[in-house]
């Protein structure tokens, strides 16, 4: 049965590439996006909403090879409510096999007078002659009433109504400054399906952000008021408190089907490996108590739990680790482990890595294990993720050598960088170990970016540990974070700040255009 004739099936709506990657220090490259499409697709997204093509020509690109690639979800591209904008979106989506143009104008009174400065007439004729225009392209248009939860509702039901004669076949409900809570969300929806004449003839959708941490609490209400398509990103990633989490929405219709008897086709098995990936690539930690991708959201810490996880595994779980693509944790490979144990290893974990990055996370790894006794999982994946965040970096570290303690005032730095293809090399003294390393970073790439944070934790227990080391740097009003991982805090430190730099560098090259932001 297809998504549209069967009335109770949920269309997954990604937009961890498009509102995702407007979260500040977001950025991903094109090679890190096409990673994530392939992924998203693997688990059975429905749109995946690849990018805003007008924005830059990066994000053009990144739309448009997208669209190359992804053969089962649509591919989506975002518009403003203008003709430039939905040319650009068209000619980005014109190689995929299923492309959607989603096109936007905000209709609350507070967003047209000051944002917008048009009048609501003004708004209604662009709602019209913008959906009009998509759809000149593709029969497939989506289109959002952009602070909609705020929007009068008289107006919101004229402008749904002439989207959706226009020629909209999704009508989008954001709460875009995420303001709504559930009973008022709720009466919104119902509103639209009791007063909207034509709304049998479109999706609803709803696209919440996460402000007042009610996203996916008002996504789910939605979706109980008769909406039946849901905006959301992986990790909750997004503009400002972030997006309705994916993985929240899908494992909450899928535990509480007794209650809610709606179905996505999201395989949750893949979960994890998303979360992972997205995290990686964006240096967006995941909170340890994040529900369904958080290290804690399966372990059982008081004796009292555990003792009743022991007898009946329903006492205090809800649903299983392994439901969401969590295994076990345990004490995986050593320094005498094969190729194929760790490549099946690495299956296990959810990556699929080509021939090339096999070999190279294999070196890694028995690098890695000769310098550290026990290789966990947890060791395994910053291995990995190290890898990913690395590839087309245009600085790449090549050595470094610290002194520092006590007999050694100040500490000092040397350090080898590669950059774009030249290797050049530096001493630098600085107040510490990891200042003095971030000095020899700047006499070899001089730039003004101000260092916001620095971070480290362990990767596992144990003194021989891998550290995981986040740094946030700031530029222009531009932010970026960079991580880093190895068994050498100072090797971890050098790696964070140089992926930062290289998220930098392709930051520099992206011109947004004003009010770009939803
Ligand atoms: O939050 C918002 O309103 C958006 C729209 C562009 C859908 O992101
Ligand atoms: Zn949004």
């Amino acid at each position: 049965m297809s998504a549209r004739s069967d009335k109770n099936r949920i269309i997954i709506f990604d937009t961890t590439l498009r509102d995702g990657e407007q979260s500040p220090g977001a950025s991903m490259n094109l090679d890190e996006k096409l990673r994530i499409a392939e992924v998203l697709e693997g688990m059975g997204v429905d749109v995946i909403e690849a990018g805003f093509p007008i924005a830059s020509d990066g994000d053009f690109e990144a739309v448009n090879e997208i669209a190359k690639v992804v053969k089962d979800s649509t591919v989506c591209g975002l518009a403003r409510a203008t003709k430039i904008d939905i040319d650009r979106a068209a000619q980005a989506l014109k190689p995929a096999k299923r492309g959607r143009i989603h096109t936007f104008i905000a209709t609350s009174e507070l967003h047209m007078k000051h944002k917008l400065q048009l009048e609501p007439d003004e708004v209604f004729a662009k709602v019209i002659e913008s959906v009009t225009h998509a759809r000149s392209f593709t029969d497939d248009v989506e289109w959002s009433a952009e602070d909609a939860s705020r929007t009068e509702h008289d107006f919101l039901c004229r402008c749904v109504e002439a989207a959706i004669d226009a020629g909209a076949g999704t009508v989008n409900i954001p709460d875009t400054v995420g303001y709504t809570i559930p009973e008022e969300f709720t009466a919104i929806i119902r509103m639209l399906f009791d007063r909207v004449p034509n709304i049998d003839k479109a999706v609803v959708s709803v696209h919440c952000h996460n402000d007042l941490g009610l996203a996916v609490a008002n996504s789910l209400t939605a979706v109980e008021a008769g909406a039946r398509q849901v905006e959301c990103t992986i990790n909750g990633l997004g503009e400002r408190a972030g997006n309705a989490a994916m993985e929240e929405v899908v494992m909450a219709l899928r535990t509480r089907h007794d209650v809610m008897p709606y179905t996505a086709a999201i395989k949750t098995e893949n979960i994890i490996k998303a979360s992972r990936l997205v995290s990686a690539v964006t240096g967006f930690a995941v909170q340890p108590n994040k529900a369904i991708v958080g290290a804690n959201a399966f372990a059982h810490e008081a004796g009292i739990h555990q003792d009743g996880m022991l007898k009946h595994a329903g006492t205090y779980e809800i649903m299983t680790p392994e439901s969401v693509g969590l295994k076990a944790s345990k004490l995986v490979l050593g320094k005498h482990s094969g190729r194929h144990a760790f490549t099946e290893k690495l299956k296990e974990l959810g990556y699929e890595l080509g021939d090339n990055a096999v070999q190279d996370a294999f070196k890694r790894f028995k690098d890695l294990a000769d310098r550290k006794k026990e290789v966990f999982d947890e060791d395994l994946v910053a291995l990995v993720d190290d890898e990913v965040v690395r590839t087309n970096d245009r600085i790449r570290m090549v050595s470094l050598e610290v002194l520092c303690g006590t007999k050694h005032q100040p500490p000092k730095a040397e350090l080898e960088l590669e950059i774009d293809g030249e290797v050049k090399g530096c001493k630098a003294t600085g107040d510490g170990p990891v200042d003095a390393s971030f000095n020899a970073i700047k006499e070899l790439f001089p730039h003004e970016a101000r260092l916001q944070l620095y971070q480290v934790h362990a990767v596992t227990h144990g003194t021989d540990a891998q550290a995981k080391v986040t740094v946030r740097l700031e530029e222009d009003g531009r932010t970026v974070i960079g991580t880093g991982a190895d068994t050498d805090t100072m090797v971890a430190s050098v790696k964070a700040y140089v992926n930062a730099l290289n998220k930098l560098l392709l930051k520099r090259q992206k011109t947004a255009p004003e009010a770009l932001s939803a």
